[in-house]
């Protein structure tokens, strides 16, 4: 008799977040995640950096992950992996790491792209959270995308709108630079928007043609902008973090808005759901949950764990996976780029 609880191990290693999981079916067992804190002192993810920490970090999160789902390995029924986008080196430990345990347990391989599972996590059978319907919007917004994508079913998706420069947590973390504000600045500027008036300091918006973004220009115009008011008062941004940053917050939220207003309007579908680490975004979530009365959309919005990267999200596509047997051998590769 076929056994209906399939237990899959996770492993999410794309960037600077080493991640384990256990699901059983479409319920996480447990969701494990090292930062990598070394990153802080340079602004940024060190590629080089991130790749020896995930191998010092990969066993002992996947050890806590079992732990703390009460699972052995050998009761494990597949294991699935990241196998991109990302950071090459950051993938390979991962994907490394999740072949030989297969190869050793022999049990299937499943192989995830990121950007699925951002979208996909609203699969992961939650109390109080609902599974969207296909056909739904999906907006990825993380450090490294800014994507709308018109989601038809589980791995048929199209993306009909995405950034032609910088992604929508870039646009956060170097505007949290400019601030003097430490990397990653997305949470911070998130913080500090919460007790500051969005309306004080207007910057003005793109102009880009049909659904893609642009958010370049938003970054210069606030380096300007700061460089000014510097020059006028040098304790401006001190005196002035919390409005600077709900600014510049708002500003970023009414591009987003603006954008999946014309998707909604180009595709007639009203079910939107974010993903990816600015989905974290309080300004965000609320400016969507409001959307619903609004505009009468029904919007989604994942639990805050599934946000940031994580490994849950991809434990979900590899349920997924599981159920129509898409299975790799172990001469799949890592894809530094990967398409949709
Ligand atoms: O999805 P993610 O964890 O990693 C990538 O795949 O990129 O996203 C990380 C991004 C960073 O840019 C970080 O600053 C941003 O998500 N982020 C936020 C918030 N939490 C994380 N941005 C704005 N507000 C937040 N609360
Ligand atoms: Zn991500």
């Amino acid at each position: 008799m076929l056994n209906p609880e399939v237990f899959i191990l996770a492993i999410e290693s794309s960037c600077d977040d080493t991640a384990a999981a256990i699901l059983c079916n479409d319920k996480v067992l447990s969701n494990v995640v090292a930062n990598q804190l070394i990153h802080t002192q340079y602004g940024g993810v060190v590629p080089e950096l991130a790749s020896r920490a995930h191998q010092q970090n990969i066993v002992p999160v996947i050890d806590a992950a079992l732990k703390k789902a009460n699972i052995k390995k050998e009761q494990l029924s597949a294991i699935a992996f990241t196998q991109g986008p990302g950071l090459m080196g950051s993938l390979l430990v991962g994907s490394s790491f999740a072949k030989s345990l297969a190869v050793a347990l022999g049990i299937p391989l499943i192989a995830v792209n990121h950007m699925h599972a951002h979208i996909l996590a609203h699969f992961i059978d939650e109390e109080g959270f609902d599974k969207p319907e296909f056909p739904f919007l999906a907006l990825t917004i993380s450090g490294g995308h800014t994507q709308i994508v018109k989601v038809n079913h589980f791995f048929d998706m199209q993306i009909i709108g995405e950034t032609t420069d910088d992604a929508v947590g870039e646009a956060f973390d170097k505007s949290a630079k400019i601030l003097g504000l430490p990397y990653p600045g997305g949470p911070l500027v998130d913080k500090y928007a919460q007790s500051g008036n969005p309306k004080a300091f207007p910057f003005t918006k793109p102009k880009v043609p049909g659904l893609d973004f642009s958010f370049s220009g938003l970054k210069t115009a606030i380096l300007y902008f700061i460089q000014k008011e510097k020059a006028k008062n040098p304790n401006f941004v001190d005196e002035n973090i919390q409005d600077i940053c709900a600014s510049i917050q708002h500003t970023i939220i009414e591009i987003l808005m603006d954008k999946l207003k014309l998707a909604v309007q180009e595709t007639g579908i009203k079910q939107i759901a974010i993903g990816g680490g600015v989905s974290a975004n309080s300004g965000i979530r609320n400016t969507l949950k409001e959307a619903e009365q609004k505009y009468g959309w029904k919007t989604f919005v994942p639990k805050f764990e599934y946000t940031t990267d994580n490994a849950a999200m991809i434990g979900i596509v590899g349920y997924q996976k599981f159920l129509s047997q898409n299975f790799e051998n172990a001469s799949v590769v890592s894809k530094a780029r990967i398409q949709f």
